[in-house]
């Protein structure tokens, strides 16, 4: 586990900074399958809480405790039930073939694309949305290697049926379902 991101985002939540309800989200989830949902990297579980409103059996993780206890009260109050886990992305056990949709918000991890397509049931839904080159633009100290390549994500998961894909300005979002007869 890296220490120093998860001292620096356990900082950052209890200075108040929360993440919010994703727009592409609401925009494409009803096309996945209401069965296991995971969200990778979930904050503040505004995206967990979401989906498991909307019967999904929803894992999430983070690497920040902060998040995840914050995360943890909001389902409370919310009355609704996530598997919520802290933990570096380097050590969450993705299982083959499992999830129904997975989502990645606002968090790039290179090592992880494989082992997300792998995770995919046939016929399980990914959404993916992140920063690019572009914001660069508009914030020059941001570290580059959290930011996505000009038509990246369609490169790696070039193996999936795309739904829909856009770079529009700093943002690329990609939206793709990994076939029944995927081998
Ligand atoms: C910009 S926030 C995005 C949160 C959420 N996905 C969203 O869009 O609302 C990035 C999140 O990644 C988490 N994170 C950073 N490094 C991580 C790692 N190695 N493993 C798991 N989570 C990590 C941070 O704690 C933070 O909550």
């Amino acid at each position: 586990m890296d220490l120093k991101d998860r001292d620096r985002w356990n900082e950052k939540y209890k200075q108040g900074w929360r993440t919010s309800l994703n727009a592409t989200l609401l925009r494409f989830y009803q096309l996945a399958s209401k069965g296991k949902a995971l969200d990778i990297a979930c904050g503040s579980g505004d995206n967990s809480i979401f989906l498991a409103e909307k019967g999904f059996s929803v894992d999430a993780f983070d690497i920040s405790d902060e998040a995840i206890k914050i995360a943890n009260a909001l389902a409370l109050k919310r009355g609704v039930k996530v598997n919520l886990l802290m933990s570096d992305i380097e050590s969450f056990p993705f299982k083959g073939e499992y999830y129904d949709l997975i989502i990645n918000f606002y968090f790039l991890d290179r090592n992880s694309f494989s082992k997300i397509t792998a995770s995919l049931k046939q016929g399980g839904l990914l959404i993916f949305e992140t920063y690019n080159e572009k914001h660069l633009l508009s914030k020059p100290s941001f570290n580059r290697s959290y930011l996505l390549r000009e038509g990246e994500l369609r490169e790696v998961f070039k193996e999936l049926e795309i739904v829909y894909y856009e770079e529009a300005s700093n943002i690329t979002t990609l939206v793709a379902k990994k076939s029944s007869t995927f081998s």
